[in-house]
């Protein structure tokens, strides 16, 4: 049976035809113009959720390879390379995000190429623990970038934030900072963050937060706060409320993307433990 969360759409090949497709969760819309949310393609759903295309109906099966990130069940060498996959594709798209010139170079048979190149310096600021995961996706696209780190971490039982530790770049007043955390939950770590890189010149619209799963709440706790500062995220998270057996309702209301312990929802549990420790 299919699961009851989230809006669901058809995902898959265009040469197939909508009645032939698979129905699954995608991303929930945001209405910020400063959130871009990657294509909902069926790669990326299929690298967030756990086996090949025709699981719906096999619980726990492991068609089309290794378990994927979602599931409970992944193990930390398969969650390790699949958030990978993603993190590259959130690095990908970030970069799109940074200013560019133009640009002519001569190719070798003489002709001209009228192009682009980008503009500026930048460098990565990674939210402690899990936010370092994404440190290397960074570097393999952007060669010796520099890297800043800040210490961030949730009570367990208030889900508050506390900083404990920075170290960044001296001239990072100067640069493009692409903010690293792969989970926006409340939203309370990343406001934590934003806050110490505004304390050193740094200004919000040369800030570009990438992330992996976020919820709604935490979207909105941000974009209200911060109205300059780009997000590119992966998911936006939601459980939605079954009023047929057919259709789904997403009201956008304050506790649709978090439980009780202010974990996302579906979400993939504690990112931090799945990519180091557990
Ligand atoms: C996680 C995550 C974010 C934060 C998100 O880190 O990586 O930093 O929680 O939650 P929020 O939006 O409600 O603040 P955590 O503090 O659990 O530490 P970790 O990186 O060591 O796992
Ligand atoms: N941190 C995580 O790792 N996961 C969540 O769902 C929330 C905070």
């Amino acid at each position: 049976s299919r699961p009851h969360v989230g809006p669901t759409q058809c995902v898959g090949p265009e040469y197939r035809s909508e009645s032939q497709l698979p129905i699954a969760t995608v991303s929930t819309e945001v209405k910020y113009e400063t959130v871009t949310t990657l294509p909902q393609t069926p790669q990326l759903i299929a690298l967030l959720t756990s086996a090949g295309w025709a699981s719906w109906n096999i619980p726990n099966s492991n068609i089309g390879g290794c378990r994927k990130i979602r599931d409970k069940n992944t193990e930390r060498a398969d969650f390790i390379f699949y958030s990978n996959r993603i993190i590259r594709l959130l690095v990908e798209e970030g970069l799109n995000h940074l200013p560019v010139v133009e640009h002519t170079v001569t190719t070798p048979v003489g002709r001209n190429y009228a192009g682009l190149m980008f503009q500026g310096k930048i460098c990565g600021v990674s939210i402690m623990r899990a936010g370092e995961a994404m440190e290397q996706g960074l570097r393999d696209c952007c060669r010796s970038v520099r890297i800043g780190k800040i210490l961030i971490q949730r009570d367990e039982e208030t889900a508050q934030p506390k900083l404990f530790y920075d170290k960044l770049p001296e001239d990072i007043a100067d640069r493009w900072v692409l903010l690293l955390d792969p989970m926006f939950a409340t939203g309370g770590s990343a406001i934590m963050a934003v806050e110490v890189l505004k304390s050193r010149g740094v200004p919000e619209e040369r800030i570009l937060f990438l992330n992996l799963i976020a919820s709604p709440e935490g979207i909105a706790n941000f974009a209200t706060k911060f109205p300059r500062l780009r997000v590119v995220t992966a998911f936006v998270d939601q459980v939605c409320i079954p009023i047929s057996l057919i259709s789904f309702e997403c009201p956008l209301t304050s506790s649709q993307g978090l439980d009780s312990k202010n974990y996302i929802v579906p979400g993939l549990g504690d990112f931090g433990d799945r990519f180091y420790t557990m």
